[in-house]
């Protein structure tokens, strides 16, 4: 390859990150393994089945997959860079509770399962509720980093130990004032 062609091909990857993080409107941040850890202690020790919302680099759901084999994990990403990288991550984790699926978690017919996790954007946060509102089981739980879900009831909004965010819980069901699970 010659300088100019390696050239030419890093500003194509940088430029298909910038468009899609423009388009979805949630730039690919990915998260530590400290804060990965601490959110995964918010998901419950009976739980069968976690789904991450904007899976990004990989991160939280390969920690997820790794901390706890008896958790099917599903991570849907959108973006074309971020998730070919989740991927060949996921393929050298070597972890069989690992599925990446590249959609858009808007459109995608997937039951979210037991617990989701999500750290997107403020805008994305009516999506996400209208979303999980269609294809949560009640009792399911939502961990959401950093953002809040317009219009439901957190009954937890816990300040992080390991990042200047808060986790905000929700248990879908009793997610709205007056409704009960
Ligand atoms: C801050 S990253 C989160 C990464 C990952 N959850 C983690 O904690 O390691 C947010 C990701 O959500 C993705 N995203 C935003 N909207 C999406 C959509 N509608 N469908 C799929 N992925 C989406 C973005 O492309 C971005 O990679």
């Amino acid at each position: 390859m010659t300088d100019l062609s390696v050239l030419v091909f890093v500003g194509i990857i940088l430029a298909l990150i910038a468009i899609y993080a423009i388009r979805l409107k949630a730039v690919p941040m990915p998260t530590s393994g400290k804060v990965a850890d601490e959110i995964i202690a918010y998901i419950p020790s009976e739980t069968g089945t976690v789904t991450d919302l904007g899976s990004g680099w990989g991160d939280l759901a390969i920690a997820i997959a790794r901390a706890r084999p008896d958790i099917e994990v599903t991570g849907i990403e959108l973006s074309p860079v971020p998730f070919a990288i989740s991927r060949m991550r996921a393929i050298l984790a070597a972890k069989p509770n690992l599925s990446l699926i590249r959609a858009d978690f808007r459109t995608l017919d997937h039951n979210p399962g037991e617990v989701v996790v999500c750290f997107l954007d403020p805008r994305l946060m009516d999506d996400v509720g209208d979303v999980l509102s269609q294809r949560m089981d009640p009792g399911a739980i939502v961990i959401s980093r950093a953002f809040a879900i317009p219009g439901w009831q957190a009954f937890g909004e816990i300040p992080m130990k390991t990042s200047s965010d808060r986790l905000y819980l929700y248990r879908f069901g009793s997610h709205k004032a007056g409704i009960t699970a």
